[in-house]
């Protein structure tokens, strides 16, 4: 178990939230050392032993780190002095230099969890700007552990461009379920059918990638030349790669523009 304190603003919403269940649920801290703040004052995670406050300065002075998870837009009324702490940010489109004027920190770290931390299944790009020592280093690899997987990075637009990617979690997925749903209704197959086919394809086949090569598994499904092999052809035909790369890049822009208020 780790010594440090751990705060986190917005400690109660769909990713802090869930982050601060998952140190708490793994041990990774005591629960007198997990300080969490909101505005509103009140939510369950207190009653497992949690500190919450709404005082952002006084969880910053109780805490050795401290993760920023409010939104974007909600980080320039944040007043707060992390003078000589590390500040790990979960916000989209904020450099670290933006947070580090505003919140005289030492060093901060940017994160790009996804809403899969709901379900301790999130792949977690970080990076440091900044001196981090390595034992504050290791502290985030293991924070972010407790919500799924996690890797450094080294360099700050990889931040931006993954928030389009890793970051936007079940979108991409979610496209393509409801896509191929809507499309098997409108050849005539009936919707509950056509929801459940598409469910498998997106959230159960799928389950074979995460013990398998996606690219051997294509080659061995399109080797068949049936109906796999022409659905696919289809696919590439329509630039669908393509695609994907210009979704990316759109989203990335954006991350890259800034998304404060
Ligand atoms: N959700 C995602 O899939 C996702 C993916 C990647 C990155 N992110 C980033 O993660 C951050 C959080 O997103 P989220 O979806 O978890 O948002 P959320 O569910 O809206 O949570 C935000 C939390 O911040 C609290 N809050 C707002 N202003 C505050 C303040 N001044 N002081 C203390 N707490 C405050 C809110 O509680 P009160 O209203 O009670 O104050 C709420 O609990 C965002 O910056 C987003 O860019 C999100």
């Amino acid at each position: 178990m780790i010594n440090e304190t751990l705060g986190i603003i917005g400690g109660t919403g769909w990713l802090g939230g869930a982050i601060a269940k998952a140190v708490l649920a793994k041990a990774l801290l005591p629960a007198g050392n997990l300080v969490i703040s909101n505005r509103s004052g009140s939510h369950p995670l207190a009653q497992q032993g949690a500190c919450l406050v709404t005082d952002n300065q006084d969880l910053v002075d109780r805490s050795d780190v401290i993760i920023i998870a409010v939104r974007p837009e909600h980080f320039t009324s944040l007043n707060i002095n992390a003078t000589g702490k590390t500040v790990i940010s979960l916000m989209a489109g904020i450099k670290a230099q933006a947070i580090i004027a505003q919140t005289s920190a030492a060093a901060v770290v940017r994160a790009m969890p996804n809403a899969a931390v709901e379900i301790e299944q999130s792949f977690t790009p970080w990076y440091c700007a900044g001196e981090v020592e390595a034992t504050t280093r290791s502290f985030v690899q293991r924070v972010f552990e407790c919500v799924g997987t996690a890797a450094e990075v080294q360099e700050e637009d990889f931040i931006d461009y993954l928030s389009a990617l890793s970051g936007t979690g079940p979108a991409f997925p979610a496209l393509l379920m409801t896509a191929l749903a809507n499309q098997a209704m409108a050849a005539g197959i009936p919707g509950d059918i056509a929801q459940l086919a598409a469910k498998n394809v997106v959230v159960n086949s799928s389950q074979l990638l995460a013990s398998r090569d996606a690219q051997q598994m294509i080659d061995a499904l399109v080797a068949y030349r049936g109906v796999t092999a022409a659905a696919l052809l289809a696919m590439s035909q329509g630039c669908f790669e393509e695609q994907i790369g210009r979704a990316l890049q759109e989203g990335a822009a954006v991350a890259r523009k800034g998304l404060q208020a």
